[in-house]
């Protein structure tokens, strides 16, 4: 597994990432064991959020003896993220995940609450060592601005944005890649194989895809993974609930992309325009 620093947190966590949005929708016993899968093979991060249902409590059993090998994240929602609300929250989630510490937590996207709110819970978390870092998600560079700003004035750094990102949707790339890499932020792609159909064989794109894997014994999802993880601020979430497939998603780490075939993933799935809006699911 390859190794990076996340954002300013100083440590070091796996390019690719597990995600679990819907992992408590599996069979549960084949769920833990693709969480285990990824930890056997050096995946270190992993993300929930109190909004996946279950997935904690999957999260949970699939750690109960391995806890210091995981960088855990999980995300408030909006609506949960007052002072207070945030705290509480944290405090659901620490229980649900069998805890006592959150390696990262996250604002899942903006909502009704001022962002000093949500900041000062961040803090007193932080400062009880309930959460080791925290982050946002779904923040656009103008929103990345302003919570700069009060980042900032509170003495606090920012770790990650955690940001929708596949070959087929490349707008971060415009303005909030730029940002993060410049305030030193890690950022996190999530849906990285794209909410619909990963491209398949009878496309161009798929047929692209293929050529480049088979050039290195590796599968078009791994060089799909390799692609998005390219630039060092940047680490990809794959969600698996089949251990197979976790399995695979950890040998993209340490796959390197010649600049030609890059050249030629960029020709087939384009950066496109900066959208008006920063699209998320
Ligand atoms: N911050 C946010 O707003 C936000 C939004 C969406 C997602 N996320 C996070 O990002 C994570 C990843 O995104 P996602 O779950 O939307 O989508 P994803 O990881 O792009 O795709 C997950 C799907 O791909 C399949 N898959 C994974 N590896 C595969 C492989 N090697 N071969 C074939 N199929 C494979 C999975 O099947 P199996 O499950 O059957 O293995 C699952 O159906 C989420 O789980 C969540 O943690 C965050």
């Amino acid at each position: 597994m390859e190794y990076r620093q996340f954002g300013s947190t100083g440590q070091q966590v796996s390019v690719i990432e597990m995600g679990t949005w819907c992992i408590d929708l599996a069979d549960r016993g084949t769920a833990i064991r693709a969480l285990q899968t990824g930890l056997d093979h050096g995946m270190n991060h992993i993300d929930t959020a109190e909004m996946y249902r279950d997935a904690e409590l999957v999260i949970r059993d699939a750690i109960r003896e391995r806890r210091d090998e995981a960088f855990l994240v999980s995300k408030v929602l909006p609506h949960n993220a007052s002072r207070q609300g945030t705290r509480r929250a944290c405090e659901r989630s620490l229980r649900r995940l069998g805890t006592d510490r959150l390696d990262c937590y996250l604002l899942h996207w903006r909502g009704p609450f001022p962002l000093e709110e949500t900041n000062a819970g961040f803090q007193e978390l932080e400062r009880e060592g309930k959460i080791l870092s925290w982050g946002v998600s779904n923040f656009d560079a103008d929103d990345l601005e302003e919570a700069y700003g009060i980042a900032e004035r509170a003495g606090e750094d920012i770790a990650c944005d955690q940001v929708l990102y596949h070959l087929e949707q490349r707008a971060i790339e415009h303005a909030v890649l730029p940002s993060c890499i410049g305030h030193r932020l890690a950022v996190t792609a999530y849906s990285p194989f794209g909410p619909d159909d990963f491209p398949g064989p009878h496309t161009q794109g798929g047929r692209v895809l293929a050529e480049i894997a088979e050039a290195h014994d590796a599968t078009p999802r791994q060089v799909a993974l390799a692609f998005l993880v390219r630039h060092p601020a940047v680490f990809a979430i794959a969600k698996a609930s089949n251990p197979q497939h976790t399995a695979e998603n950890a040998g993209a780490a340490g796959l390197v992309l010649s600049d030609e075939e890059i050249a030629s993933i960029n020709r087939v799935f384009p950066r496109g325009p900066r959208p008006r809006t920063l699209p998320t699911l």
